[in-house]
This record gives C-alpha cells, structure tokens and sequence, in this order.
C-alpha cells in the first residue's frame, strides 16, 4: 500500500519510526515531512498528508505529533478524509473496522515507540467491516457536502 506520512517536530522521531516500519513490511511512503525536530507547523505537514490521501497519490496517511489532537483537528477538516486520533490497540482496529478510517494519528508523546508500531499494524491490517457502519459514512458524506455548499 502506498502510504503518506507526517509529522510535526514533536512528533519526528516517531515518524522516522514509523517510516522505516513501514518500508520493512513492503509498503511505499512517501514522506512530506518534517525532515527534523526543529520547530514547526503542525498544520502544514497534516494538510500536505491528508491532499496525498484526497488527490489519489497514497491510500492512508499516518500523522504524528506530540499529542496527536492537533494533527487529528487538522485531517478531519479535510472532505473525505477519516482520521483516527488512537491511544490503543482497540482503537486502532475499530478506526479501521467501524470507520473505515483512512488516516491514523498518533502522539508521540503519549505513546511508546514500540506501542505505537503495534497500532501501525493493526490499522494496516484490520478490514473494514461494511454494512450498518457504510450506512453512517455515507451519511457524514452527505454532511459533508451539506456543509461545503
Ligand atoms: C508541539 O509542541 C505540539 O503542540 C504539537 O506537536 C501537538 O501536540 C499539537 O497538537
């Protein structure tokens, strides 16, 4: 799969993590940053991610900084982006199975790095489950363009 990441300084050293993880299990990133733990925007990278996932260029996203509820706030305004800020492994796997969520989020400084590639997987891998749950997002589609009208 082809998968974007980001980050801001905060949540840099995870997303190198991550990156190389990701790499080592076959997937193709493509990173658009930061490239250092100097102090940035978290908003710039987050948005940068979130147009890779909407112009087609990768599948998910995956978007760090310290928290994770800045970059979360960021992806979500963005139409048909799903961004799952998650903390745990149950998270994880209802983000994907429930919501279908096509960008996971998480704090760097909430979660160890071990953890944290474990959420990694289990979002890459979990399916999503359809049925009743398409239902609600096919109605947070219907909001969303209520909402850009
Ligand atoms: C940066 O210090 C910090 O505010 C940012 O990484 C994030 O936690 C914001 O939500």
């Amino acid at each position: 799969m082809r998968i974007a990441v980001a980050s801001d300084h905060g949540g840099y050293e995870l997303k190198e993590k991550i990156k190389q993880h990701l790499i080592g299990c076959g997937h193709d990133v493509i990173d658009v940053g930061t490239d250092s733990t100097s102090s940035v925007s978290y908003v710039d990278y987050g948005h940068r991610a979130c147009e890779k996932v909407n112009d087609g260029s990768c599948e998910r996203a995956i978007l760090v900084c310290g928290t994770g509820i800045g970059m979360s706030v960021v992806a979500n305004k963005h139409k048909g982006i799903r961004a799952a800020l998650c903390t745990n492994a149950f998270m994880a796997e209802m983000a994907r199975r429930h919501n279908n969520a096509n960008v996971l989020v998480l704090g760097a400084r909430v979660l160890a790095i071990p953890y944290a590639t474990i959420l990694v997987d289990v979002f890459m891998s979990e399916p999503f489950d359809g049925g009743r749950h398409q239902e609600r997002l096919d109605q947070i589609a219907r909001m969303e363009d209520e909402a850009c009208e």
